[in-house]
C-alpha cells in the first residue's frame, strides 16, 4: 500500500493533465489507468487517431482535386489502407508514449489496473489498496447506446471500431450528424465510400450557429456526403455482413430503410463511471449519469472530486484539461477559475469549423442586441492561393459596447484561428480591439481581422 496526496482515476486529457499539474505543485500524485497505454479515449481511440486519418485522407483529397491545378502532374496516390492504419497507430503510440514520459519526468506514479473507491480516502487497484487525501475521478465517457442498434464493432461500429475497419467500406451509413459522425464520415467519403448521414434533427451539428451549420452541410454535400435530416433511426439489422438502417421521418412518420456495408453509431456519449463503487459510496449522480459536483469539482462525499466527461458540460478534451488543472491548483491552495463562456469547439473536417461563445440563436433567445461582422475567405489572398476560399469568419459583438460575444469560423485552419478570438474574449475585448491589431499579410488570420472590421466601419476586402 502506498500513500498519496492525490490519486486520479483515469488518464485521459482530464486525468493526465491534472496529475502532472498536481505533481508540479508539490503534491505526491498517482494516476490509475487500466488500458495498456495512457491518454484515455482521446489519445487511444478518439481525437488523435481520428486526426491522423483526417490528415492522411485530406492529403489524398488534395492530390486528387487540387494538385493538377497547381502544376503537380502525375499519378494520384493509391490508398494502402493497412499502411494508413499503421501510420495512425504510430501517431497514437508517439502520443501515449509521450504521456508516459511526462509522468516519469514529473514523478507521477502510474497505478496499472482499473480503480475503484472502497471508501473515501482509499483507491483499490487490483488487489492493492492505496491511500489518498484527495481522489479525483476522471473516468471520461463511452458511446451512448441507441435502442434497436446492436454494436458488434465490425459491421455496426462506434467511433472505436470505425478507426480500425478491416477494409474501406463501399457504403457507410452514419447515424447522427454530430462531430464524430461528420469527422469520420469525411474520412471514409474521401476514401471513396458512399457516405449517408441520417440525422434526427433538421440540421447537422446541433448547437452550432445555424448559418455555419447550413454552409457546412452544403460544403460536405459538395464533397459527396449525403444527408437525410429529420429522420429518427428505429433500428439496425445485420444480414450477411450488410446492415440495414430503418428510420422514420419526423414530419410525416414515413418509414424508410437504407443498406450499407458498415454503420457508424454516433449519437452521443455518456459518462463512464462503471466499477468505481459510486452508489455504495453515496456519490450523487444526475439523471443523465453525470457525477454531481459543486463549483470546486467536489462531489457530495468529502475528499472525492470529479472532472471532464464524467461531469456536466461539453464532452471536450480541452474542457476536461482545464478542469484537471483547476482542481489541482485548488488542492494546492490556489484560486483557479474555468471560464465556461470561452470554451472553443472545433470540428476537424475540411474546411474546419471553429466556434466559441454565443451563437446568433442564443443571443436572439436571450433578447440581447448584437451586431454581426462577417468576412468570406474568398476575400482572403492566402486562402485563394491555397484552394481554401470556402467559408467565412463571423464575429458577434454587443451592439452598444462592441464587446465580442461569440465567433464562428468555417474555413481553413478554423480550429487554430478561433483562439485569437478566445484570447480577445478572455480579456473582455471589443471587436475594434481585434480590428486595430496589425495582422501579418498574407495569412488566414487577416480574415478574422476583417470580420472584426466588419463589426465597425467595414471590412476592406469585401
Ligand atoms: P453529438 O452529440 O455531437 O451528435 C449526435 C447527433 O446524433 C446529434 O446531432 C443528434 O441529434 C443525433 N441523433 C441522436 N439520436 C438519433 C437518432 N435516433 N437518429 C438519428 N440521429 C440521432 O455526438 P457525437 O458526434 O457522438 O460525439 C460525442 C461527443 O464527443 C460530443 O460531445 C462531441 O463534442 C465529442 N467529440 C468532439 C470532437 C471534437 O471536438 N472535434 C470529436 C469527436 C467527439
Amino acid at each position: 500500500m502506498a500513500s498519496y496526496d492525490v490519486i486520479i482515476i483515469g488518464s485521459g486529457p482530464g486525468g493526465y493533465v491534472s496529475a502532472i499539474r498536481c505533481a508540479q505543485l508539490g503534491l505526491k500524485t498517482a494516476c490509475v489507468e487500466g488500458r495498456d497505454t495512457l491518454g484515455g479515449t482521446c489519445l487511444n481511440v478518439g481525437c488523435i487517431p481520428s486526426k491522423a486519418l483526417l490528415h492522411a485522407t485530406h492529403m489524398l483529397h488534395e492530390a486528387e482535386h487540387n494538385f493538377a491545378d497547381m502544376g503537380l502532374k502525375g499519378k494520384t496516390p493509391s490508398v494502402d489502407w493497412d499502411a494508413m492504419l499503421a501510420y495512425k497507430d504510430k501517431t497514437v503510440g508517439q502520443n501515449t508514449g509521450g504521456i508516459e514520459f511526462l509522468f516519469k519526468k514529473n514523478k507521477v506514479d502510474w497505478l496499472k489496473g482499473w480503480g475503484s473507491i472502497p471508501e473515501a480516502g482509499k483507491v483499490k487497484v487490483g488487489d492493492e489498496v492505496h491511500e489518498a487525501k484527495h481522489i479525483i475521478i476522471a473516468t471520461g465517457s463511452e458511446p451512448a447506446p441507441l435502442k434497436g442498434v446492436e454494436v458488434d464493432e465490425e459491421t455496426v461500429v462506434t467511433s472505436t471500431g470505425a478507426l480500425k475497419l478491416k477494409k474501406i467500406p463501399k457504403s457507410l451509413v452514419v447515424i447522427g450528424g454530430g462531430v464524430i459522425g461528420l469527422e469520420l464520415g469525411s474520412v471514409y467519403a474521401r476514401l471513396g465510400s458512399e457516405v449517408t448521414v441520417v440525422e434526427y434533427l433538421d440540421a447537422i451539428t446541433p448547437g452550432q450557429d445555424a448559418e455555419v451549420a447550413r454552409q457546412f452541410q452544403k460544403l460536405l454535400t459538395k464533397q459527396g456526403i449525403k444527408f437525410v435530416l429529420g429522420a429518427a433511426v428505429q433500428g439496425v439489422s445485420v444480414k450477411n455482413k450488410k446492415a440495414t438502417v430503418s428510420y422514420k421521418m419526423r414530419k410525416d412518420d414515413a418509414e424508410a430503410e437504407i443498406t450499407a456495408d458498415t454503420v457508424l453509431l454516433a449519437t452521443g456519449r455518456r459518462p463512464f463511471t462503471d466499477g468505481l463503487g459510486l452508489s455504495d459510496l453515496g456519490v450523487a449522480l444526475s439523471d443523465r449519469g453525470q457525477i454531481e459536483v459543486d463549483g470546486s469539482y467536489k462531489t457530495n462525499v468529502d475528499g472525492i472530486y470529479a472532472i471532464g466527461d464524467a461531469i456536466k458540460g461539453p464532452m471536450l478534451a480541452h474542457k476536461a484539461e482545464d478542469e484537471g488543472m483547476a482542481v489541482a491548483e485548488m488542492l494546492a491552495g490556489q484560486k483557479p477559475h474555468v471560464n465556461y463562456n470561452v470554451i472553443p469547439g472545433v470540428i476537424y473536417t475540411h474546411p474546419e469549423v471553429g466556434s466559441v461563445g454565443e451563437t446568433e440563436e442564443t443571443l436572439k433567445k436571450a433578447g440581447r442586441a448584437y451586431k454581426v461582422g462577417k468576412f468570406p475567405f474568398l476575400g482572403n489572398a492566402r486562402a485563394k492561393a491555397n484552394h481554401a476560399g470556402d467559408g467565412f469568419v463571423k464575429i458577434l459583438a454587443d451592439k452598444e459596447t462592441d464587446r465580442i460575444l461569440g465567433a464562428h469560423i468555417i474555413g481553413p485552419m478554423a480550429g487554430d484561428l478561433i483562439h485569437e478570438i478566445c484570447v480577445a474574449m478572455e480579456f473582455g475585448a471589443a471587436a475594434e480591439d481585434l480590428a486595430r491589431t496589425c495582422h501579418a499579410h498574407p495569412t488566414y488570420s487577416e480574415a478574422v481581422r476583417e470580420a472584426a472590421l466588419a463589426c465597425g466601419d467595414g471590412a476592406i476586402h469585401a
